[in-house]
Order: structure tokens, then C-alpha cells, then sequence
């Protein structure tokens, strides 16, 4: 978690107008805390940044207790000095969202592109909201959710019938057009993905492993999520203690 912390604050350190791709879910909550105290502490500010998230929920208006839009202002946007008008998420109640989709493409492009994106793991390899067998050439648009999905969002909403059934996400197109990716996934629920991410063939029925495409992608793992990788003596000689090769 602090390696995903310290590469996120050596790029807002490094370009403080930065461009940044943000993700929303479990994984990410003790990153963007990290973040928030490193922010109340004085040594990151967030104060020129400017963000796109990756998606939002079709249907769901950014106040709505489960959308993307309110998950990132409780955990990063509010408590930090981020501006709220340089933070940007599709917006999920828009009267056409294939429209929406299309206009938050847009933006991205409009503002020179990403700099850093910040991306989560699917267990069944998602990244974004591109489930699997959604295309490698993507930009942004709507993709229907699969069942593990909405059963793993479950947790976020009162009943069954309110967890979103579509959602408006990036592409893999506009994931991999980002100038440097960070990948954190934590647990063993998110090893056969990862393995499959790393180590798998590229293939669209594992939208991550797109990412074997992308010059500057760093995956972080912890234990769990590393713990079905085959190649793992390999990356330990290579990453000791997760640190940079000497190369890098
Ligand atoms: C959310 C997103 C998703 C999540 C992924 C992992 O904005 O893009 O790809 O990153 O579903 O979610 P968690 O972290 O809840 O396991």
C-alpha cells in the first residue's frame, strides 16, 4: 500500500499540474488514506491535480449513496485540498449516457490525456468497469456488468435490485493511452486474476492483461494477491522487497 502511495506522491511531486486516473473499491480505500494523511501532513498536495475516474453506475446520481462520485469524495476528494472543480467522473444519471460516455472521452482528450492511472483488479481480470471479452481497441463507453461483479458491488447497496446492472467506464483503449499505469491488488481473491494479468496469454477474456501492452505499467501486489504467480522467484530477484530494479 505505501508503494502505491509513495509512486502516486513521487509523480505529484514530480508534476504538480499532474493528470491523474482514479479508481474507485475496496482496494483503494487504505491507499487514498494513506494519501489523506500524507496530505494533512504537508508532504503531498493534490491542490493543482486534476482527475478522471475510471466510471460511474448508469442511473446513479453522484449524491447517491453508492455511486463512484460519492465514494471518492469521502475518501480523498473532501478531506484533502483537491479542487473539486478539477476532479471529473462520468456522470451516471445524464438523461443519454452513451452521450455522457462519449463527452467524458472527450474531456480526457481535451486535457492532454493521463499522466498516472490508477487502476484495481477485477476478480474475474477486469479494469474499469471492461469485463471480460470487452475490446482491447475500447474507449470510453457503457458496458453491461457481469454477475460476479454486481454480486462483489452488492456490499454497497441496500438491497439486491438497486446494485447497477450497466455502467459508464473507460476503455481499455483509453486505459492503455495513459502515459504510466499503477495496478494494486491485495488479497487472494485477486490471485487467479493477477497471474492470469501477468503471466496469462493477452487475451480480451482478461481485459488486464492489456496491460502487458503499456511501456510504463507497475503492478503492486501484496502476498495474496502475488501468491499464484508462477514466475514469483523471478520477480522477488528482480523487485526485492517490491523496490525498483536497479534499472529503473
Ligand atoms: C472501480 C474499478 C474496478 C475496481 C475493481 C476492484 O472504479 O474500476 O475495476 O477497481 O472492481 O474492486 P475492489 O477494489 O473493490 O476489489
Amino acid at each position: 500500500m505505501s508503494r502505491a502511495a509513495d509512486i502516486l506522491t513521487a509523480a505529484v511531486k514530480a508534476k504538480s499540474a499532474i493528470t491523474l486516473g482514479l479508481a474507485t473499491g475496496g482496494t483503494m480505500v487504505p491507499l487514498y488514506a494513506e494519501l489523506v494523511a500524507r496530505n494533512r501532513a504537508g508532504s503531498l498536495s493534490l491542490a493543482r491535480a486534476t482527475t478522471f475516474n475510471l466510471d460511474e453506475y448508469v442511473g446513479l446520481a453522484p449524491d447517491h449513496p453508492g455511486s463512484c462520485h460519492r465514494f471518492m469524495a469521502e475518501v480523498l476528494f473532501d478531506p484533502t485540498d483537491m479542487r473539486a472543480s478539477h476532479a471529473h467522473l462520468p456522470h451516471g444519471d445524464a438523461l443519454d449516457p452513451k452521450v455522457e460516455a462519449q463527452a467524458f472521452q472527450a474531456r480526457i482528450d481535451a486535457a492532454g490525456g493521463i499522466d498516472l492511472q490508477l487502476l484495481g483488479l477485477g476478480q474475474n481480470g477486469h479494469i474499469g468497469f471492461n469485463e471480460p471479452t470487452s475490446s482491447l481497441g475500447s474507449r470510453t463507453r457503457i458496458k453491461t456488468l457481469t454477475v460476479s461483479t454486481r454480486c462483489a458491488n452488492r456490499q454497497y447497496f441496500e438491497i439486491e435490485a438497486d446494485v447497477p446492472r450497466y455502467a459508464i467506464t473507460m476503455g481499455i483503449a483509453t486505459i492503455l493511452e495513459a502515459r504510466a499505469i499503477v495496478l494494486l491488488a491485495t488479497g487472494s481473491a485477486k490471485a487467479a486474476a493477477a497471474s492470469a494479468m501477468i503471466e496469462g496469454p493477452l487475451s480480451a477474456v482478461c481485459p488486464a492483461s492489456a496491460l502487458q501492452l503499456h511501456p510504463r505499467a507497475t503492478v503492486v501486489l501484496d502476498a495474496g494477491a502475488a501468491s499464484a504467480l508462477q514466475l514469483s522467484d523471478h520477480f522477488q530477484h528482480v523487485h526485492p522487497e517490491g523496490q525498483d530494479s536497479v534499472f529503473s
